[in-house]
Order: C-alpha cells, then sequence, then structure tokens
C-alpha cells in the first residue's frame, strides 16, 4: 500500500490558511499555491541520491556533492495543476515538464479527458503528479492510468488539499502512487467539493467562474 504524507511544516501550513481564506484574491492565491508547492518539493526531494565530484573553487580542489540518478517530470493536471509548476521548476529547472488536460464534469463527476503530451522518456522519469485538489479522485486516477499507459512506472501525487475519499480511491487503483499533501480535510460535500477546502482551485487561480 503506498503512503500518504501530509507535509506538517510550519511555513506550510501557514500558507495554506492563507490559501484557503475566501477573501484571498487571484494573484495571492497564484503566489501562495507557488510557494506551498516549492516548499512540498523541498521536502519530497529530500532522498534524491547524491554522488561526489571534484571541482575547483577559488581556494583548492574539493569534492563535492551533486545529484544524481533518476531524472526527474513533473506533469500538473490542467488546469489547476498549472499553478504548481513553477514551484517546482524554481527548485528543479532542470525537470521536464508534461500536461494532461482534465476536467470534471459538473453532472457525472466523471474525469473528460482533453489532452495528454508527456515526456519522450516517460518510463525513465521519477514524475510528480501535480494537483492542488484531490476530491473523489476521479481526475487524478485517470491521469496516473494515462502516464502508465505511456509507460510511466514512477508515481508520487502532489496535492495541496486531499478529502479521505479521494485517498481511498487512488490506494483502491494505483496502490503504487505514493501521495503527499498540505492538509488532509474532512470530506466531500454533496456536490464532491472538499470540506473545508479552498474551494474551486481553476477559478481562484485564474480569476474565472
Ligand atoms: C479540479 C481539480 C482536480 C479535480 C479534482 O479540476 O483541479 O483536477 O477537480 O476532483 P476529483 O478528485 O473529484 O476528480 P476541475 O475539474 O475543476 O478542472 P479545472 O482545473 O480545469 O478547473
Ligand atoms: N475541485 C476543486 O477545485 N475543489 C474541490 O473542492 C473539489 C474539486
Amino acid at each position: 500500500m503506498s503512503k500518504v504524507v501530509v507535509m506538517d511544516h510550519p511555513l506550510i501550513q501557514h500558507k495554506l490558511t492563507m490559501l484557503r481564506d475566501k477573501n484571498t484574491g487571484s494573484k495571492d492565491f497564484r503566489d501562495l499555491t507557488k510557494e506551498i508547492t516549492m516548499l512540498m518539493a523541498y521536502e519530497m526531494t529530500r532522498n534524491l541520491n547524491l554522488m561526489e565530484i571534484e571541482i575547483e573553487t577559488p581556494i583548492c580542489k574539493a569534492k563535492s556533492k551533486v545529484i544524481t540518478g533518476k531524472k526527474l517530470g513533473i506533469v500538473p493536471i490542467l488546469r489547476a495543476g498549472m499553478g504548481m509548476v513553477d514551484g517546482v521548476l524554481q527548485l528543479i529547472p532542470a525537470a521536464k515538464v508534461g500536461h494532461i488536460g482534465l476536467y470534471r464534469d459538473p453532472e457525472t463527476l466523471e474525469p473528460v479527458e482533453y489532452y495528454c503530451k508527456l515526456p519522450t522518456d516517460v518510463e525513465e522519469r521519477e514524475l510528480f503528479l501535480l494537483d492542488p485538489m484531490l476530491a473523489t479522485g476521479g481526475s487524478a486516477n485517470a491521469a496516473i492510468q494515462f502516464i502508465k499507459d505511456r509507460g510511466g512506472v514512477n508515481i508520487r501525487l502532489v496535492a495541496i488539499i486531499a478529502a479521505p475519499e479521494g485517498v481511498e480511491a487512488i490506494h483502491k487503483l494505483h496502490p503504487d502512487v505514493d501521495i503527499y499533501v498540505a492538509g488532509m480535510d474532512e470530506k466531500l460535500n454533496e456536490k464532491a467539493y472538499i470540506v473545508p477546502g479552498l474551494g474551486d482551485a481553476g477559478d481562484r487561480l485564474f480569476g474565472t467562474k
């Protein structure tokens, strides 16, 4: 069974509170989403492998460490996942970026696919799937399946807020995918919005309604 990691770093929790607040406007919402994602990426990359290389400082030759091992890839689920991309790229500028276009049909709540473009070497990469909201889990499950169908094997899901129903749905279909969240919320409401949540992430990021 995959693990669920709730990132309780005080900076993440403080920014999450501001993100949830209905009085936070789109510009601040975008900035906070980026900052939270950056802090989450910092925590999640703690176990990357290092190797020693030789360099020359202005003073002398020295051995020093650089990251080695699998290359990284990030895959935002459009639209709201776009708000998380820059936060990861700020720390890992060499990561390749794929995109998966999905929206949740408001009537059926089923994910509807409209775009998928992934790095060609997706099978060789450690992949972070980005979406701020894990509600029923339908969108994330479909996105994980797209990635797997195209050869991706090493996938981690990064969501800012999750509902227990969404976590359960991922565990059921994709037990190999670890889930990282900033907030683990109480439940879904009758429209499958996360409670207390933050409302509609895509609308708040992009100022639509
Ligand atoms: C939101 C969110 C997730 C999905 C979560 O996207 O960004 O992708 O809903 O819900 P689920 O877990 O029940 O599938 P939405 O469908 O509103 O599309 P948008 O990002 O284009 O606004
Ligand atoms: N999508 C959102 O943007 N918010 C929710 O609470 C659930 C799905």
